[in-house]
């Protein structure tokens, strides 16, 4: 039985997209499928992408009252298994994170905890990492809760920073490498592969053969080798 995917989204929907089209190359290896799609933005790029796919595409009213009703009411109508975030701006609320534990993810333009948390999205993380004057920055990929960017990661990737990178030219190397990291996190979490309790945790509390070891990228190294060049921005 294939996981009902819902994706969430607030601006153009490259990440949408790179997820549809990953999908397309599994065929009927796939775990998932993108059954819906919802934005707090009518005008959002997802929306028109989902509707040249004949998928749902919804505008959430903003509530009425805090609590997010619509957004739980409509996974809930669309029996929906996994909630992607994928460029949402709006923080979700928690009772619909608490009823998604381990069943909701983000990618985020950085490698968390750096250059995270409220506030942080789209060109100011970039402008950020730029002022902070880090050589590598990256993509991260993790499970949601509730409080922004804190979730347990799943997958993180590094991406160089170019003495001539501006926030545009930075923004755009990331970008590449979220749309191949993030499909595959999708595709494992929608297969149980990446999971809450399996996902590395380094924690040195946590005594070594205690630890979980799925590391998305051990079993993708493959493709570390076909795509560092993207990374490197070649
Ligand atoms: C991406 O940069 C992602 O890291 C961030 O929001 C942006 C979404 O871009 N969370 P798109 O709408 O998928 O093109």
């Amino acid at each position: 039985m294939r996981a009902r995917i819902a994706v969430l989204a607030s601006g153009g929907g490259s990440n949408l997209q790179a997820i549809l089209d990953h999908f397309d190359r599994l065929g009927d290896a796939r775990a998932g499928d993108v059954v819906l799609v919802a934005s707090d933005r009518a005008d959002a790029g997802a929306l028109n992408r989902a509707v040249g796919r004949g998928l749902p595409a919804v505008v959430l009213q903003a509530a009425a009252r805090p609590g997010g009703a619509p957004l739980d009411a409509l996974l809930h109508d669309h029996r929906i298994d996994l909630v992607v975030l994928a460029g949402y701006l709006r923080l979700v609320p928690a009772e619909v994170v608490a009823r998604f534990r381990g069943r909701m993810v983000n990618v985020h333009p950085a490698l968390l905890p750096a250059f995270g948390g409220a506030g942080m999205y789209g060109q100011r993380v970039h402008h950020a990492v730029l002022e902070a004057g880090v050589r590598v920055t990256g993509v991260t990929a993790h499970f949601v809760d509730e409080v922004y960017d804190r979730g347990r990661i799943i997958a993180q990737w590094p991406v160089p920073v170019f003495p001539r990178d501006d926030a545009g030219t930075l923004a755009a190397r990331v970008l590449r490498v979220e749309h191949i990291l993030y499909p595959r996190v999708v595709a494992a979490v929608a297969a149980g592969r990446a999971t809450l309790d399996n996902c590395a945790l380094i924690d040195p509390r946590v005594p070594v053969d205690a630890r979980p070891a799925f590391t998305l990228l051990a079993h993708e190294e493959s493709r570390l080798a076909e795509n560092i060049d993207l990374a490197l921005g070649c």
